[in-house]
């Protein structure tokens, strides 16, 4: 008796050491919410994930850009000794080896020759425009070319559309392909739902608003689909889904944790990125930067997040590099298009089922086919 249990307190001692984990409670007490995060895992996580040290901040005095130099179209409003300091370091965050002559043709800096400085001219906007109007997702911390570079010119997590494989002859669509690819988190789950939900607007959605009799359109591709893209959203965060979920409702806002309010905004952002600036670049970049489908490598939260639930363990961009917001005369002036400027609408107001009895018991509902 005595030495079983010695036995026993050994076998868990030696359990734990081989694989220490660690858990942290989250959402209201008694739900059971924990995280578990292997230690091995965060180690590996922690070499992608260091911030470089911030150039020394310049002075916003003096001329502006715009007044000494000629072509300049979207840091215009900064000191020189800012934009000096932006070049700096862009040319660390995304090309440190390949120095300042990855975009330009020195020692004229004006020339637009490379592909590589219009890109970044976009990529330039791109970094403003997350700063100053999806607050809503990065907050008050940010990103900068480094958040989706570090130190590569390109970024290591994007995707392409997955293109329609032929098998035995036949054309397989992707809706019905089942192999094991990054976009669905190495899972079969279907290889679409990054392009239905992070390109096209679907809905993400399982349970729907009616019981199924009553015209409930929800099917089980989509919940197929759905549940795609919520592994894809785990695994960028490395997180598990109680970081965002109460488990035993899946569709509730109530019970969710604030994470899954932000990362509601994330899914309409990467949406946003993609259509407004990636989609856009594909007339600007060479094609061997294209996918199979010549579509161009696309956003996902991957590519901020690697395996973080904030980049970079959540390291103070803005407050580093206020460069990167977008002056306030100009937010003004692009107010219109800004995507903060019409209400953003909030998670539970739209994503909510109105009813959501009705799915418990779905022969309650007086739907079309009740009487029959
Ligand atoms: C990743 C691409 C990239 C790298 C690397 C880069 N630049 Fe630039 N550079 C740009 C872009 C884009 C512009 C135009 C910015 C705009 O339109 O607001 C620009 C503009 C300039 C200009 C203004 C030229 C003019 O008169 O219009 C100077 C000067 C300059 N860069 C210097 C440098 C120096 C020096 C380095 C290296 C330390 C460097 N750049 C690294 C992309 C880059
Ligand atoms: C939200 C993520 C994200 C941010 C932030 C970002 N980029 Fe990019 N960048 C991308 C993606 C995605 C591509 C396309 C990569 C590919 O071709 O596979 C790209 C491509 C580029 C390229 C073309 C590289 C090549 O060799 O084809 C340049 C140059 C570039 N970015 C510069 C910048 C600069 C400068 C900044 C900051 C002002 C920046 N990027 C910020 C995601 C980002
Ligand atoms: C980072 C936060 C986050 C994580 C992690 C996450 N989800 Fe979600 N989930 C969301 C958000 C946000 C929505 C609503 C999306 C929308 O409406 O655009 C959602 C929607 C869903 C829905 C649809 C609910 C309905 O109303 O029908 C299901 C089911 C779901 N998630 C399951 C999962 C599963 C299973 C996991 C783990 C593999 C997971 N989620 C991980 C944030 C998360
Ligand atoms: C352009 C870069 C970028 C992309 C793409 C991105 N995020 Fe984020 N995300 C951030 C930043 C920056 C923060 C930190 C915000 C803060 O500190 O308030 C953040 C924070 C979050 C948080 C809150 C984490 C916490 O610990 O509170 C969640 C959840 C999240 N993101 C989910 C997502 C999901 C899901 C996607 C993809 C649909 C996504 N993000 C895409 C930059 C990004």
């Amino acid at each position: 008796m005595q030495s079983a249990r010695v036995v026993a307190l050994a076998l868990l001692v030696l359990l734990t050491a081989c694989h220490r984990t660690q858990s942290v409670q989250r959402g209201y007490r008694g739900q059971n919410s924990v995280e578990i995060f292997s230690e091995k895992t965060l180690l590996q996580q922690d070499e992608v994930n260091q911030y470089p040290k911030p150039i020394r901040a310049a002075s916003p005095n003096g001329p502006t850009a715009a007044e000494s130099y000629q072509n300049v179209h979207v840091l215009g409003d900064l000191s020189r000794q800012q934009f000096v300091r932006t070049m700096l370091s862009i040319k660390a965050w995304v090309a440190p080896e390949a120095g300042c002559n990855y975009c330009h043709n020195a020692p004229d800096y004006t020339n637009d020759d490379k592909y590589t400085k219009r890109v970044a001219r976009e990529m330039l906007r791109m970094t403003r425009h997350i700063n100053t109007d999806w607050t809503a997702h990065v907050g008050k911390t940010g990103v900068t070319c480094y958040t989706c570079h570090r130190g590569q010119a390109v970024p290591a997590k994007t995707w392409y559309s997955a293109p329609d494989r032929a098998v035995d002859g036949l054309m397989v669509t992707r809706a019905s392909q089942r192999l094991p690819t990054p976009s669905s988190a190495n899972t079969v789950l279907p290889v679409h739902a990054l392009d239905d939900y992070l390109l096209n607007d679907d809905n993400v959605r399982v349970v729907g608003p009616t019981a199924l009799q009553s015209g409930n359109r929800r099917s089980i591709s989509q919940a197929r689909d759905t549940y795609g893209l919520m592994m894809v959203m785990s695994e960028s965060l490395g997180v598990n889904c109680t970081f965002c979920h109460y488990t035993p409702a899946f569709y509730s806002w109530q019970n969710s944790t604030p994470q899954r309010a932000t990362a509601w905004y994330g899914i309409r952002m990467v949406r946003d990125l993609n259509n407004t600036v990636m989609v856009p670049l594909t007339g600007l970049l060479p094609p061997e930067r294209l996918g199979p489908t010549g579509d161009v490598p696309k956003i996902y939260c991957a590519t901020c997040h690697r395996g973080t639930s904030k980049p970079l363990y959540g390291a103070p961009m803005l407050k580093d590099y206020p460069e990167l917001v977008r002056p306030a005369a100009a937010q003004a002036t692009a107010a219109g298009d800004a995507p903060t400027a019409t209400p953003m609408p909030t998670p539970a107001a739209t994503s909510t089922p109105t009813s959501t009895t009705s799915n418990v018991s779905p022969t309650g509902a007086a739907g079309p086919d009740a009487g029959s």
